[in-house]
């Protein structure tokens, strides 16, 4: 049987990383089993894997197609919504006070934007890739820098996911929280942008994987996996990202920048929790909750699988190590390892309350060595406050 992985050792290291990526991709359509999400999700795997649409450098765009939700009936529909929108008026901030005064130096050891531990350097040394102490810093510098930016994309999918639910929920009372979250998105995009481009001069290009799922949601015309997309899997995963970042970074800049978005990013986790609960419980068929079920697991292991700072290896050790190798060490750096602990810590207890981790899925997240974070709390037992708190205590 003609096997392509046996073939690609054979190749010279440009043309053995390209058929690694390709393979990379045709198993991701692959591992797809429910056809539903193979439609929703294909498309816009064509678009961001094959055509690298989001690395053309020009605007990109995606044609939406959901309904907006008018009701000139202005009903108070929910409580616990309007309790959100208070806490998230009064949690309202200027991005201008944070202390912009400080100078960062992103390559000083004294100050470090992530710790060593971050990256593997005994299996980048086996790979051939012998580093200087100077040349360290730079790697982790890079590594930061291309962490801030994806979220930067991500904040961007956000600010629009936000903008287009809020047209299109049902909910009164999540409409005008609604219009808090637009803002605070676009409060995220100003300051991570602010910090990559002012204090760390390095921006990359968003992941082709990130611009799968971003793409995905803004074409689907169904709120509820609008708001399951953005809200529970990107925000979700985001905030546990943001959580290791904040609690590792020596540098305060970063630090109290982050402690902010923390804050406003546990509200919007908070809000798609109670959106969806009810929602996939009293108004979805068994098939279509199915459905989502199966997307979400799809879209976990994406993000956790396909998340390996490619643009990183390609401007560091593309010629050197193989994308295999490369992955590898993406996978056992210990940084990594609780970079990855910590997302899906947050993210499963969200799934799990919204009613997506039934008996049925249960074994594939077995398997996938996700049940650990089963019985954890889900974001609407979990203040801003007390992530920040529990952040700042271990
Ligand atoms: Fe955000
Ligand atoms: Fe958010």
């Amino acid at each position: 049987m003609f096997d392509l992985k046996t073939v690609n050792r054979f190749l010279p290291g440009r043309y053995r990383d390209r058929i690694d990526e390709a393979v990379e991709t045709l198993s991701l359509l692959r591992e797809i089993r429910d056809p539903r999400v193979l439609l929703s999700l294909g498309p816009s795997g064509v678009r961001g894997l094959v055509w690298k649409r989001g690395k053309q450098g020009v605007p990109s765009k995606v044609q939406a197609s959901h309904s907006a939700h008018f009701d000139f009936t202005y009903p108070a529909d929910h409580p616990e919504m309007q309790v959100l929108y208070q806490r998230a008026k009064q949690g309202q901030w200027d991005a201008d006070m944070l202390p912009w005064q400080i100078s960062v130096d992103p390559e000083n050891p004294e100050v470090p934007l992530i710790p060593e531990d971050f990256i593997g350097w005994d299996d980048l040394h086996v790979a051939g890739i012998r580093l200087s102490d100077k040349e360290r810093q730079r790697l982790l510098y890079s590594v930061t820098a291309w962490m801030l930016s994806q979220f930067l994309h991500g904040e961007q999918g956000a600010l629009f996911a936000a903008a287009q639910v809020t047209e299109a929920v049902q909910f009164f009372d999540g409409k005008l929280y609604g219009a808090t979250q637009v803002m605070d998105e676009g409060r995220h995009v100003e300051v991570f942008h602010r910090y990559l481009t002012q204090k760390l001069g390095k921006l990359y290009q968003v992941n082709d994987n990130l611009f799968v799922i971003i793409d995905a949601l803004m074409a689907d015309s169904r709120w509820d996996l609008k708001f399951l997309g953005m809200q529970i899997m990107v925000e979700g995963l985001a905030l546990g990202a943001f959580g290791v970042v904040y609690k590792l970074t020596k540098e305060p800049l970063l630090k109290q920048l982050l402690k902010m978005v923390i804050q406003d990013e546990a509200r919007h986790v908070h809000y798609g929790v109670l959106a969806l609960r009810d929602h996939i419980k009293n108004e979805l068929s068994e098939s279509e909750r199915q459905e989502r079920e199966d997307w979400a697991l799809e879209v976990a292991l994406l993000m956790r699988n396909r998340f390996m700072a490619y643009e990183v290896f390609e401007e560091w050790a593309e010629g050197t190590m193989s994308r295999e190798q490369w992955r590898q060490m993406v996978s056992r750096a210990p940084g990594m390892v609780q970079f990855r602990r910590v997302m899906f810590s947050r993210l499963i207890p969200n799934l799990r309350e919204i009613g997506l981790m039934s008996p049925r899925i249960l074994p594939r997240y077995e398997q996938a060595g996700l049940m650990q974070y089963f019985t954890g709390l889900a974001a609407d037992k979990l203040s801003g406050e007390d992530l920040v708190r529990s952040l700042d205590s271990n």
